[in-house]
């Protein structure tokens, strides 16, 4: 039966674990620019609704590294959902090529396009949840710390798809995940529940900083007005105005913290330029490691790694 990757919960522990160590391997083969050709005559269908410059370039970069042809579709190509019922799309495109990746503004499209389509899907990011950034996120933490063993993880900001996708993980994992954000941002309920269902995890909605971030081994910040909530940007911004991370707050901790965010930034508003320049920010190790994790995913996907 084909295998899609629409949650982080799609895989197991052990396959989150495995695809991690193939990621490992596959970077070590692309710093070393290996020919390395398993998707050779095959294609990437990937589908944006959405802007994007990390998951466009990671995808079509990795893929065609690995022999495949990856065909870019801008939001303007399809109107999926739209101008095309998104079961048609996902009928047609299992005729041509052998994956889809897919960035949606809807989660219920991803999961019909799934649903649909003959062809393993991967999620490049909804407005409830962005698996393949989470995956990669873990897999540099793992770099940097060696291990991920006893992890605290402080999310601060709006409980938004990032957010869904690091409460899917400690369902998976066991992991000591802070979200703090205002009244009112907080994360799905029903994702939150799922959370708390792996005993091996702790999981907290906070609604100030302060004690949020003592002993955190991350913290993690994201915009505060998603795609689709520009319109809200400077409604937001005086909202969310506390929960700033400075240096102030990552010197708080109390421990050696390292900062990260899935990028895009807007520096000055949830991060300031110093925390992106800083020696413990691996924001930039954090994008590169969307490839070699993408990478990892589709070739698990298919049956090939
Ligand atoms: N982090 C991330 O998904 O970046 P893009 O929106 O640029 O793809
Ligand atoms: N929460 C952000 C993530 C971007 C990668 C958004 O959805 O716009």
């Amino acid at each position: 039966m084909k295998r899609d990757f629409i949650h982080i919960t799609d895989f197991t522990t052990e396959e989150i674990l495995a695809t991690l160590d193939l990621a490992q391997d596959v970077k070590e083969r692309f710093h070393r620019r290996e020919t390395f050709h398993p998707f050779a005559g095959r294609s990437l269908a990937m589908i944006f609704a959405k802007p994007s410059a990390r998951t466009r370039v990671s995808f079509e970069t990795g893929f065609t590294w690995m022999g495949g042809h990856a065909l870019y579709l801008s939001p303007n190509d399809i109107g999926i959902g739209k101008r095309e019922a998104v079961k048609d799309i996902a009928r047609v495109f299992s005729r041509y090529n052998d994956l889809i990746m897919a960035r949606l503004f809807a989660h219920r499209h991803m999961e019909e396009l799934a649903e649909h389509a003959t062809i393993p899907v991967v999620n490049g990011l909804t407005d409830y949840n962005h698996p393949c950034q989470i995956l990669a996120d873990l897999f540099t933490i793992r770099e940097h710390r060696t291990h991920l063993r006893e992890l605290k993880v402080v999310y601060v900001g709006d409980g938004n798809n990032i957010v869904h996708s690091w409460l899917r993980l400690a369902a998976r994992l066991p992991l000591e995940f802070v979200c703090a954000c205002p009244e009112g941002y907080e994360p799905d309920p029903e994702t939150v529940a799922l959370a708390r269902q792996n005993p091996d995890s702790s999981v907290s909605i906070v609604h100030t900083l302060e004690e949020a971030v003592a002993g955190a081994d991350v913290i993690y910040t994201d915009v505060w007005a998603s795609m689709g909530q520009k319109e809200e940007a400077e409604e937001r911004a005086r909202i969310f105005r506390s929960f700033q991370v400075t240096e102030a707050v990552m010197e708080s901790t109390g421990k050696k913290t390292l900062f990260m965010h899935c990028l895009p930034a807007e520096r000055g508003r949830e991060v300031t330029d110093g925390v992106m320049e800083a020696p413990y920010s691996i924001v930039f190790d954090e994008a590169e490691n969307r490839m070699h994790v993408q990478n990892a995913i589709l070739l698990k996907l298919a049956g090939l790694g």
